[in-house]
């Protein structure tokens, strides 16, 4: 069914090539079914010599074609876009947008149309395919939307279905999480790095450490805690260490991270909503 429908991504910048290299990758796009528009002919060159898809520095022309348009330009240039690219809209397509902080209302309020709007956000480790994505249907997307939508995401990750006022908490656990996860990483590589080991040991040993441990849990479906529980023998090393995270607040302090990161996503989204003179949601 998605092999059929013709891709317009507007913007291909980190998230527009993970998404559309990985519909090719996946097979489930073909490239002459895919359109890739920027403001940079380098960029679009560069895709086109990549991944032999269609490229375009004319929005209009390039949503014209489509049956689904993916917006993944910066939050700060969609409202241009949008303003740009509604005359040309037609009410059947599917718009999904990656955008952070810009909700289905305010995209079909821009656009003055009641198209289906899919939100999804996603987060870094797309590039490699593993990204971890929250998606939600607007007022106007019925299940095939979501269908459609969902078949295009799982080509770069996993994806869960959350409603739209949890978006925000989708931006700060996994959008933003990658940053922590990274922070964690290269702190693992500086207590080895202390304790005696070369840093590129160190380096792969702890991301290895991150990635295994993620999949254990992942493939298991057992509760983390438990996993824990198993690696800490009683008076051992395992449980020393924890001592010490638990001493220094590491639960409280990724619980708060979260939150923080949440809180701030909605400061942004409507930061950027008074800026351009749209009306605050609840
Ligand atoms: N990166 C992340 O970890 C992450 C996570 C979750 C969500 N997101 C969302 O994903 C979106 C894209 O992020 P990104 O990291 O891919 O950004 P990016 O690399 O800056 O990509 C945006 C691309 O869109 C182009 N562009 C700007 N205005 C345009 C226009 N009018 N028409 C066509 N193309 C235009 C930009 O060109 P110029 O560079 O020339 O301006 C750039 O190549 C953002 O809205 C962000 O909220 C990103």
């Amino acid at each position: 069914m998605l092999l059929q429908k013709k891709i317009t991504f507007i913007g291909s910048g980190n998230m527009g090539e993970a998404l559309m290299s990985g519909l090719i990758n996946a097979k489930l796009s073909r490239p002459e079914n895919i359109i890739a528009t920027d403001i940079l002919q380098s960029r679009l060159d560069s895709m086109n010599s990549q991944y032999h898809i269609r490229t375009s520095q004319d929005n209009q022309k390039a949503v014209s074609e489509a049956d689904i348009v993916v917006l993944c330009v910066k939050p700060q240039a969609v409202l241009n876009v949008l303003d740009h690219i509604k005359t040309v809209i037609r009410p059947e397509q599917l718009i999904v947008s990656i955008l952070a902080g810009i909700t289905s209302d305010t995209i079909n309020d821009v656009i003055a149309k009641n198209n289906p709007v899919i939100r999804v956000m996603p987060n870094i480790p797309v590039v490699v395919g593993e990204g971890a994505m929250g998606l939600c249907l607007g007022e106007f997307a019925q299940e095939e939307h979501k269908l459609l939508a969902v078949q295009i995401c799982e080509a770069v990750g996993k994806v869960q279905i959350v409603p739209e006022h949890l978006m925000d908490v989708i931006t700060g656990l996994s959008g933003s999480g990658p940053a922590y996860i990274y922070m964690i990483i290269e702190a693992l590589t500086d207590g080895g790095v202390m304790m005696g080991l070369p840093r590129d040991v160190a380096l792969k040993l702890a991301t290895q450490t991150v990635l295994g441990s993620a999949k254990l849990v992942q493939e298991t479906n057992v509760h983390p805690a438990v996993l824990k529980d198993h690696v800490t023998t009683p008076g051992g090393t395992a449980i020393a260490a924890i001592q010490e995270l638990e001493r220094h607040g590491l639960r409280p302090m990724m619980i708060r991270a979260v939150e923080t990161a949440t809180r701030r996503a909605t400061e942004l989204s409507q930061i950027l909503r008074k800026n351009n003179g749209l009306k605050n949601e609840s």
